[in-house]
């Protein structure tokens, strides 16, 4: 029988943009396979889900497993799904909301459950769970925007004493560096940190790492495998929105240019910090590679990374001899395997 596979896209954060090109391309390679019923489930900026043009909703209730028909003649209907794969950036899709959504209505879906999601998507909380597996993460520091207004002297002394300038100004729950500003003296801090108030209530500032630009995909669940790395050449100054979606002067270069040595030490460091977040089916993990000093810094990890054609996480398991559709088919099989799992686990206690 035909898996029936809904694909959820567009979504209400600011990356909406950068999902339709992913779900462009995950629809044509799930189309593409024999046996498989896609059904795309849009998500308006506003957060309403439409499948063919009618309102559904994702019920919470034992035995639906699938979409709720709202509106139109088969109002009250239900469409069965065997599985999700959001193809959700950001805010309420990479972050552990949409998990938890399809959690409650027992539906498995492909990538990292809630904590990974969550942890994944808030860059204070991922540095220091990385920090504590023993992961090389850079010196930052981190305030909420109260400690801001009532402190703020008192925190721009203690970024310059302890990261110095020029240093990274970020909201911590954000991505495709939205909100993010580089900042090269004292006076450039308020502005920066204004602006990343406007997306978070907490900011991270970091110390600016030198160094290129190394991304690795992790692909897996218990037993997770890297693949082999590319590096990022930023069009700007760094790797910004305009650089990232705007600039096409931003080149990826597959395989990049490590020794072999390095390169390793890198694979396992993105298993590492895959496991560390507790990760599932896949993951992308970027790094900073300082070649003068021989430093490896692991940036950051993302659950549900950019997955055009021409993106770099199916780019880099394509130079690693898995095609866009064979990596589509594992991480369904890697979506079901995990939910398999969860399933046998008991979730009452009963004292004997
Ligand atoms: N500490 C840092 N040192 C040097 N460059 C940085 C640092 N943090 C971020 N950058 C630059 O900013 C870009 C975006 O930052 P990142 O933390 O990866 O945010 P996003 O989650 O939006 O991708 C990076 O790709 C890099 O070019
Ligand atoms: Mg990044």
């Amino acid at each position: 029988m035909s898996k029936k596979i809904a694909v959820l896209y567009g979504g209400r954060s600011g990356e909406h943009e950068v999902s339709l090109r992913s779900a462009a391309a995950i629809l044509a390679g799930l189309r593409a396979q024999q046996d498989l019923t896609v059904l795309p489930v849009f998500i308006s900026r506003e957060g309403s889900w439409q499948l063919g043009g009618v309102r559904v909703a994702v019920l919470p209730h034992p035995g639906v497993g699938g979409f709720y028909v709202l509106e139109g003649e088969n109002a009250g209907s239900v469409i069965g799904v065997d599985l999700v794969f959001p193809v959700l950036h950001g805010t309420y899709g990479e972050d552990g909301t949409v998990q938890g959504l399809l959690e409650l209505a027992q539906i498995p879906y492909v990538g990292a459950g809630v904590p990974g999601s969550a942890v994944g998507m808030d860059k204070i909380l991922m540095k220091a769970a990385l920090l504590a597996e023993g992961l090389p993460v850079g010196p930052y520091l981190w305030f909420t925007g109260a400690k801001w207004l009532s402190d703020k002297e008192l925190l721009a002394a203690q970024v310059e004493k302890e990261l110095g300038f020029p240093c990274f100004v970020k909201p911590a729950n954000l991505g495709s560096s939205v909100g993010i500003s580089k900042v090269y003296h004292q006076e450039g801090l308020l502005n920066a940190v204004e602006e990343a108030l406007i997306y978070d209530r907490r900011i991270l500032v970091e110390k600016f790492l030198p160094g290129r630009e190394i991304e690795c995909s992790v692909l897996g669940n218990d037993k997770p495998r890297a693949s082999i790395l590319g590096e990022i050449i930023p069009a700007n100054d760094f790797y910004d929105y305009t650089a990232k979606y705007l600039d096409n002067r931003s080149r990826l270069v597959i395989p990049a240019n490590l020794p072999e040595r390095v390169a390793e030490r890198i694979r396992k460091l993105a298993v590492q910090t895959f496991m560390a977040l507790d990760c599932a089916g896949l993951g992308r993990v970027d790094f900073f590679v300082d070649d003068q000093h021989g430093q490896i810094w692991v940036n950051e990890l993302n659950t549900l990374p950019g997955f055009t054609s021409i993106s770099m996480y199916p780019k880099l398991w394509e130079a690693t001899g898995l095609s866009f559709n064979d990596l589509l088919l594992e991480l369904i099989c890697l979506a079901e395997e995990r939910f398999k799992q969860k399933e046998k686990l008991k979730t009452t206690f009963e004292a004997s």
